[in-house]
């Protein structure tokens, strides 16, 4: 499969990102890991720790652009503003515990702190949205995890029938 067909989108959940007080550094790290495999990045946003503003985004990003995979980086955590896989489970049609499952695992061999992210990955009609921790490190080595399995995912999701043995 050729993952220059896939279109992917960067949001960064900050609140003092997206006030200008934090320059986001996840954003763009998150961005090159993508690119540099492949996938071709659209868009790209920071947004307040906000629920409606994550959900509208989403939505937007989906439903009305079509983008194949959204990113999001931030707000997973245990912090009082911290609702980024509150919002996201609200706007998805079923999840994939798989990937959030693979997340932790991953980076719980790397930091104990890995259990506080709540990150998820689940669908939207034809496109995949994952929860990354908001760090750049965090975002670098969560996304590492799961980038391997992405183009088959999103093959799958948007109905192809390639066998997955043959997966890779
Ligand atoms: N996962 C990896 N691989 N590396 C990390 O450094 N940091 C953790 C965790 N997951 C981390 C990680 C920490 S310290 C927190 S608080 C949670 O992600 C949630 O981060 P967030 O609230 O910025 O989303």
């Amino acid at each position: 499969m050729d993952r220059s067909a896939f279109t992917c989108a960067v949001m960064t959940v900050s609140d003092k990102g997206s006030r200008g007080e934090r320059a986001d550094t996840s954003g763009p790290q998150l961005q090159h890991q993508l690119a540099a495999a492949h996938f071709r990045i659209v868009d790209y946003t920071i947004v307040p720790d906000q629920p409606e503003l994550i959900r509208e985004t989403i939505v937007k990003w989906v439903d009305e652009e079509k983008i194949d995979l959204i990113i999001t980086t931030g707000g997973t955590g245990v912090s009082p503003s911290d609702r980024t896989p509150e919002a996201t489970r609200g706007v998805i049609d079923y999840e994939i515990p798989g990937i959030g499952e693979a997340m932790r695992m991953a980076s719980f061999a790397i930091t104990p702190s890995a259990i506080l992210s709540r990150g998820l990955g689940g669908v939207r009609k034809e496109s995949l949205i994952i929860n990354l921790p908001g760090s750049e490190r965090a975002a670098r080595e969560n996304l590492a995890v799961v980038l391997p399995a992405l183009p088959h995912a999103l093959e799958k999701i948007k109905g192809g029938t390639k066998d997955c043995v043959a997966a890779s």
